[in-house]
């Protein structure tokens, strides 16, 4: 039995947390204020769920970074050397500040928190749908014209194992390549937001250009 940890439990990560639960999956929820602020949400996801740190959290065998871009550094790096991790980053200058890499376009989101994690085993994932759509849009495997999303990362294996976790939750998947190659679906692209299925997201994804983000 798989288990998703969470490192972050608000929007992004309690969606997560209740869609791996209805699929079977155990989850660890933790946020920053800790296990105590986590009670109602643990009585909701029932038996399945555990409140713990980010050190709890990243036990499990998968791990989501589901945190506002500004707090991964708060994150300590080597909480998940070695492990795999679905990073569902955007980076919004509003929230998060100037980060001078990703405004000159030298790095895309995801290779700035593989730079922080360095020895984590990133692929990115679930960015680009609105928090509620990944209950409300999910289908069975088969489902004709069923949402698909993205997965990007450098480490096939670990790119698997979350497209097999996407899958069971409900979605198709499109693999768009190496962290390099994810500014395709980062903020602002035409494939970030709607709902697609795997055709009409390919051709998104394709038709992206780089200078939609600045
Ligand atoms: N909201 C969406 O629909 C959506 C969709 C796709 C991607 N995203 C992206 O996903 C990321 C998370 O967004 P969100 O909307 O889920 O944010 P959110 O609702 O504000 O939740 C943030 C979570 O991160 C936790 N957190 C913050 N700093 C932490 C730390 N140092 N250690 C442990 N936990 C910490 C918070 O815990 P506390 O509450 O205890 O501080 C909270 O549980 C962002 O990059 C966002 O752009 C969001």
């Amino acid at each position: 039995m798989t288990t998703l940890g969470l490192i972050g439990s608000g929007h992004i990560g309690s969606q997560l947390a209740r869609a791996a639960v209805a699929h079977g999956y155990d989850v660890l929820v933790s946020n920053s204020r800790g296990p105590d602020s986590l009670s109602e949400l643990i009585l909701e996801l029932g038996e399945r769920a555990t409140a713990g740190t980010t050190a709890d959290a990243a036990t499990a065998d998968l791990v989501a970074v589901a945190i506002p871009l500004k707090d991964v550094q708060n994150i300590p790096a080597d909480l998940l050397g070695g492990k795999i991790v679905i990073d569902t980053s955007n980076y919004y200058p509003r929230r998060d500040g100037t980060i001078a890499p990703l405004d000159a376009g030298e790095m895309t989101v995801s290779e700035f928190v593989q730079a922080h994690f360095a020895d984590a085993r990133l692929v990115k994932a679930f960015n680009h749908i609105q928090a509620p759509a990944i209950t409300d849009d999910a289908q069975s495997a088969g489902t004709a014209e069923r949402r698909a999303l993205i997965v990007a990362g450098d480490d096939d294996d670990a790119k698997k194992i979350v497209s097999g976790f996407i899958d069971a939750i409900g979605f198709d998947v499109l693999d768009i390549g190496p962290l390099s190659a994810s500014w395709r679906i980062e903020a602002g692209t035409p494939a970030f937001g709607p709902r697609r299925d795997r055709e009409e997201l390919e051709i998104d994804i394709a038709q992206a250009t780089r200078s939609a983000r600045h």
